[in-house]
């Protein structure tokens, strides 16, 4: 079959994957219009033309200006429900969502609102087109862990009526001078918490940071990590323990981490014996959607139909979901 039959045949598990950054510019627009609130542009094609980023800042300046719009419980179901057809075309069975509470609650948008929205819409599509999904709340590593920590008290009443898919915590947002070891205190008492731990790191910060991450801040998953090939002792940790990174080809391309396609590490990692996932990072922005990500790394990257296969598999077996659940999709 052609190249994107086959991508989009594979079961497989979207890791890493803001919701926010799913928010494509007509419904940005849209919501805009709904809830009477400005945009700096006149039009979905000029906002698509700022789309041109020199690193991550430029991004995250523009991606949380965009999440302005989302004011109302029916706006973050209708960017999780747009998202989620999306994934259904691309093949997706599972998906893990990171969210960004801070975005929100620091415009006065109530922390109840944007978990409904999104449970609402991701129990409708887990009935009725069985795509399962959880999610895992992220801190803004740019904001302080004090902010974090009330962040966490405040979502942790919500805990009991969205068990079935608030799993874990994750940390994003500007990497550079926002070490992991800053939010050791509060991933330790998510960790006490239960709570299954990513952390993006070695996007745009050193491979330190993904020692950091593994050893202060006790993450089970790296997001992004690419950078982590700098630092062979770290490499070579990650293969023999078998630590999945959820890699974002098209996000590393746009935010200039890399200089071309070609030039992506991901098939040397993956060669080695890296539990490497492919992942669309913020679809919207970038580009691209998961398949998109897969079909590009297999013109680029010469990476065989077999690899491919491989990379689906991984990410069904980096996920979060128990063991009979893994095994349905292999
Ligand atoms: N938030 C959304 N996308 C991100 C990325 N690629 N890195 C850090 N924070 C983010
Ligand atoms: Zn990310």
């Amino acid at each position: 079959p052609a190249l994107r039959t086959f991508v989009r045949s594979l079961p497989k598990a979207e890791l890493h994957l803001h919701i926010e950054g799913s928010l494509e510019p007509e419904l940005m627009f849209e919501l805009a219009r709904r809830n009477g609130v400005d945009l700096p542009y006149a039009s979905v094609d000029a906002l698509r033309l700022a789309y041109a980023f020199d690193s991550l800042q430029s991004f995250l300046d523009l991606y949380y200006a965009g999440a302005g719009v989302l004011i109302t419980e029916r706006d973050f179901h209708d960017m999780t429900m747009a998202y989620m057809n999306r994934a259904k075309e691309d093949g997706v069975v599972h998906v893990e969502i990171m969210f960004d509470p801070q975005t929100h609650t620091a415009r006065g948008v109530a922390m109840e609102t944007v978990f409904a929205g999104m449970a609402r819409a991701l129990r409708k599509v887990r009935s009725s087109m069985g795509i399962t999904s959880y999610l895992i709340l992220s801190f803004l590593r740019h904001l302080t862990e004090a902010d974090a920590m009330a962040t966490l008290e405040a979502a942790l009443p919500l805990r009991e009526q969205y068990k079935d898919l608030w799993i874990g915590i994750g940390l994003d947002s500007g990497e550079r001078g926002n070490p992991p070891g800053k939010f050791a205190r509060v991933f330790a008492r998510c960790k006490a918490l239960g709570f299954r731990l990513v952390a993006h790191a070695g996007e745009e910060g050193p491979a330190d940071y993904v020692r950091d991450a593994l050893d202060l801040l006790q993450v089970e998953r790296i997001d992004h990590g690419v950078r982590s090939e700098e630092d062979a002792l770290l490499l070579q940790r990650l293969i023999d323990q078998q630590i999945p990174l959820t890699v974002c080809p098209f996000s590393n391309l746009k935010l200039q981490v890399i200089k071309s396609m070609p030039q992506h590490n991901l098939a040397r990692l993956l060669r080695l014996g890296v539990m490497a996932t492919v992942n669309s990072d913020d679809p919207a922005y970038f580009g691209g959607y998961v398949v998109d990500n897969y079909i590009a790394c297999a013109e680029h990257l010469g990476l065989t139909r077999h690899e491919l296969v491989v990379l689906a598999q991984n990410s069904i077996a980096a996920s979060f979901l128990p063991p009979e659940q893994k095994n349905e999709h292999f």
